[in-house]
Parts: structure tokens; C-alpha cells; sequence
């Protein structure tokens, strides 16, 4: 017995196999019911009481040599399968489709890259905030309608957690820590609750920008705006300002850039005032500086605050919002290649 054992493991060590089907084919003489080490199994009966240990290890460790070798010579074949002869290897890949980047990501990286240049920096905070952040520094008075449920939506109340509505909770953010000069901008997302249709939605973007030392006044404000209005429409852009009110501003504007679709004659975009508006701005109100630990005797300000969405549909004519969050592909395919 012990010598047939030892003759089947030199065969099956020598076992050679150039296909899958010639490895099932050993397989089958081998392992398989009626293979060959089966059979030794089927002989073990007979084999004297005093041997069956010795022998019984010798037919495991066949078994186990038996299946190792088999599997071995699988794997070394199931990569040869593949017929090459019908393959053109000259053929060029199939094309990756490039990503794209989302407007709303061009035109903040737009607005970024324009206020870096006049040596502002990012500051970024959170979307949950504090009615510290977001309104009491700010100077909303407590009963001030943003506050409201209509408008803000709350986490929790008392004491109040809630989404920013707008970025200028950012503001509070860094001058509590920082002392002038200080020249940020903020972008980020903002969320308010409104009903979701093609001119609202429940939550969009912004981007503030902050600017406090000593001696900033509205003639710096003008010609920031201006540059910016210049830089983002091109060269031929005129603003206006139009007096306004907010909370945190004193004196407060709004800011309207010439129409870049009819040029300023009229159309349907501008309605035919040949003016869109595009941001709010103002002079930081001296309650909200000291609210945030700096002194207005000593500092003045300007802020202002835009939404993304709003200069993406001047810039791209996207005159539904909910595009921009919809992730439509046939929508965002549109901005292959911009950059
Ligand atoms: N926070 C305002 C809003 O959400 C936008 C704004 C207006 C920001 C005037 C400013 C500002 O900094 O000066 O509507």
C-alpha cells in the first residue's frame, strides 16, 4: 500500500497541465469519485490494524498533495485562456469621459481668485450655527423677520441652533478672534426655507468679504466693487449703487452691474432696465464691531455679500436653480473645459 502511495505522488508531482480543460481532465483522474486517489481510500480497509495510522497519514497527506498540485496548475492556467489571435493590440482604449467641474465651483473659484488678488484671504466657518453668528452680533434686532421660522431653519431652540442663512456668521467668526487688519473673504453654502422652484431654493450659496482697519471708508468700497464688477464682466462693466438697508451695514447699498447681455439697452433679462442687481454692501455698523471686540473708534470697515448662484446665471444664462442641484449630467457636460 505504502508503495503505491508513493508511486501516485511522484506521478502527481510531476503532473503537468497547459489548459483549464487539461487540469479538469487530471482533476477527474485524480480526485473525482472513481480517481485514482479515491480508490486507494476504497483499499485502506484492508490494510493490518497495526498500520492503518502510518498508512492513513500517508494517504491524507496524498490527498492533500494531490488537491494543493491541482489548484496550483488551475491557477497557472486560467490566464491563458484568453484567444489573442482576434485582437487588434494597435486599436486605442476606449475614451475615459472627463469630469467636469460644477459651475457653481467655477464661478466661486472666479470670485476667490479675484479678491486674492487684492490680498483678501478664505475664512471659512460652519453651516450650523448660533443666533450669536448669524444674528444678535450682527445687529438684527430680536425681532427682526429673518428670525423667523419662516426663514431660518431650526435645529433646536433655546438656546438656538439653527442653518446659517447667510455668510456673514463668518464675519463674527474672525474678527472675535482677530484684530485688525483684517481682509477676508467667505464662501460657503447658505440655507434658508423657501419653497424649491426655478428662482428659489432651500439652500445656495455665497460669498461675503470683509474688510476692517483704520480708515477704510465707502470710496475703498466703490473701487473694490468696481474692480470686481470689471474683473468678473469684463472691462465695459459700470455699477451703480442704490441706497438699502441692513442690519449690519450703516450706510448700506445695493450694488447693480450694467446688463451684460443687452449691453445695457434693455431686454427681457434686465427688465429692460438695461441694470441687474448683484450684491448687497455697506459699511460694517460700528454695534457690530464692538459686538465682536473691536473698537469702532478706532476701526472702520466695508462688507459686502453676493450669492454664487446669481452671478453664475449672469455668467451662464442658467435661468432655472434647480440645475445646479440636480447633478442632471447633460446639464454639467455643458462645463467641460471650463475653467
Ligand atoms: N448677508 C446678506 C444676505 O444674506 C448679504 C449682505 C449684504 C452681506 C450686505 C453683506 C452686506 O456683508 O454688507 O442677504
Amino acid at each position: 500500500m505504502i508503495e503505491k502511495i508513493n508511486a501516485l505522488k511522484a506521478e502527481i508531482e510531476a503532473l503537468e497541465a497547459a489548459t483549464p480543460q487539461e487540469v479538469e481532465a487530471l482533476r477527474i483522474k485524480y480526485l473525482s469519485k472513481k480517481g485514482s486517489v479515491s480508490l486507494l481510500m476504497n483499499d485502506f480497509r484492508n490494510v493490518p490494524a497495526d498500520q492503518k495510522r502510518a498508512v492513513g497519514m500517508a494517504v491524507n497527506e496524498l490527498k492533500t498533495l494531490a488537491t494543493e498540485k491541482i489548484n496550483a496548475l488551475k491557477e497557472a492556467t486560467e490566464n491563458t485562456e484568453t484567444d489573442l489571435s482576434g485582437l487588434d493590440l494597435t486599436r486605442s482604449a476606449a475614451p475615459l469621459p472627463m469630469g467636469t467641474r460644477h459651475p457653481l465651483m467655477l464661478v466661486r473659484q472666479e470670485i476667490n481668485s479675484i479678491f486674492r488678488r487684492l490680498g483678501f484671504n478664505i475664512a471659512e466657518g460652519p453651516e450650523i450655527e448660533d443666533d450669536w453668528h448669524v444674528f444678535s452680533s450682527l445687529n438684527f434686532a430680536a425681532d427682526h423677520p429673518a428670525r423667523d421660522m419662516q426663514d431660518t431653519f431650526f435645529i433646536r431652540r433655546n438656546p438656538d441652533v439653527l442653518l446659517r442663512t447667510h455668510t456673514s456668521s463668518v464675519q463674527t467668526r474672525v474678527m472675535e478672534h482677530t484684530q485688525p487688519p483684517i481682509r477676508i473673504i467667505c464662501p460657503g453654502r447658505v440655507f434658508r426655507n423657501e419653497a424649491i422652484s426655478a428662482r428659489a431654493h432651500c439652500f445656495f450659496h455665497q460669498v461675503e468679504a470683509l474688510y476692517v482697519d483704520k480708515n477704510v471708508s465707502f470710496a475703498d468700497l466703490k473701487q473694490t466693487l468696481l474692480y470686481f464688477a470689471r474683473e468678473m464682466f469684463g472691462p465695459e462693466t459700470k455699477i451703480r449703487l442704490r441706497p438699502s438697508y441692513f442690519p449690519f451695514t450703516e450706510p448700506s447699498a445695493e450694488m447693480d452691474i450694467s446688463c451684460n447681455l443687452c449691453g445695457g439697452k434693455g431686454c427681457s433679462f434686465c427688465k429692460h432696465t438695461g441694470w441687474v442687481e448683484i450684491l448687497g454692501c455697506g459699511m460694517v455698523d460700528p454695534n457690530v464691531l464692538d459686538a465682536c471686540g473691536i473698537d469702532s473708534k478706532i476701526y472702520s470697515g466695508f462688507a459686502l455679500g453676493m450669492g454664487v448662484e446669481r452671478i453664475a446665471n449672469l455668467k451662464y444664462r442658467v435661468n432655472d436653480l434647480r440645475l445646479f442641484s440636480e447633478n442632471d449630467r447633460r446639464f454639467l457636460r455643458e462645463f467641460a473645459g471650463a475653467h
